[in-house]
């Protein structure tokens, strides 16, 4: 994977190609298409940015509009969209449709999409078949697996078939059975074989990596030693990236959120008070009114 910056500039960047707007005319980002080397870019011009899961059309045309440089669609639709406890139930067919909704939506975010659990840990083949589903059924531009130096071999072969690849390491849900639960990952003597299981999936391919529950001083070691961006999801400041789940971030879940998860909303109290004030209007006859209905 080159990581050579782009001909064309960073899609944050001031523009100074002819089609771009004056800088002065809008803040708004530009709506060119996020590449890989943008992200590549970026980490060399130490510029952070944000990454949102999304799982549908509504969200992707948002996170696209506000400017989200990548979108995920995450085996985190088994929690956050299925119902499921854990993300290991998510099957590809499950995926497919979802992939396929939010890269139709997305203008210019790149989009990146989970293999799900057991779509890829068999065999080689199995996880090369699997991708190009949700690269053709999916539109998907980019895969994410989990997973570290086990993964290697799939992520050559993926990449050189010309499919992206973004690796996940740390903690990782779909073993979570096997890590006995959420624990924070690459603790103490951990750190070295964190690292290098990071590069090891650098050197195979992979075009960014997720540190997910990683202490920050490990996962800003990773950063530094990686010449591919490092994405964070409770792995501290120190990472190129970060991101969170939207349900998350948008305060859509009820319950306790972990420690990482940071609410810049709180769409469930907005929608209980809508679906509350819309069900008292239509019982007392309030809605609809004249304004909402048609003449003879
Ligand atoms: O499935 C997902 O949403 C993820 C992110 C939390 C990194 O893997």
């Amino acid at each position: 994977m080159s990581t050579d910056a782009p001909e064309e500039q960073s899609p944050y960047g001031s523009g100074s190609r002819a089609q771009d707007p004056p800088a002065a005319a809008s803040a708004a980002p530009s709506p060119r298409k996020v590449r890989i080397p943008h992200l590549h870019a970026m980490k060399v011009e130490g510029r952070r940015w944000a990454m949102l899961t999304a799982y549908d059309m509504y969200a992707a045309q948002i996170f696209d509009e506000a400017g989200i440089p990548v979108l995920l669609v995450g085996d985190s639709a088994g929690n956050n969209v299925y119902g499921y406890e854990t993300t290991v139930p998510v099957t590809l067919d499950e995926m497919i449709p979802l992939v396929r909704a939010v890269s139709s939506a997305a203008r210019r975010a790149l989009v990146v999409a989970d293999l799900p659990f057991g779509s890829y840990g068999g065999s080689v083949e199995q996880g090369f078949a699997s991708a190009v589903r949700l690269m053709k059924e999916g539109l998907a531009h980019a895969v994410k697996l989990e997973g570290g130096t086990a993964m290697v071999p799939l992520v050559k072969t993926l990449t050189d078939a010309g499919i992206p690849v973004m690796a996940h390491v740390g903690f990782t849900p779909q073993s979570e059975h096997q890590l006995g639960g959420y624990r924070v990952q690459g603790r103490g003597d951990a750190a070295d074989a964190l690292v290098d299981e990071a590069r090891a999936l650098q050197d195979a391919g992979a075009f960014a990596v997720v540190l997910e529950m990683v202490p920050a001083p490990v996962a800003e070691r990773v950063t530094e030693v990686l010449s591919i961006p490092t994405i964070g999801i409770g792995a501290g400041n120190g990472t190129d990236a970060q991101v969170l789940v939207w349900s998350d971030f948008a305060g859509l879940r009820s319950g306790k959120a972990p420690r990482f998860v940071k609410k810049y909303a709180d769409l469930r109290g907005t929608l209980l008070g809508a679906a509350r004030a819309y069900a008292a209007d239509v019982e007392s006859g309030a809605f609809p009114d004249a304004e909402h209905s048609f003449e003879s």
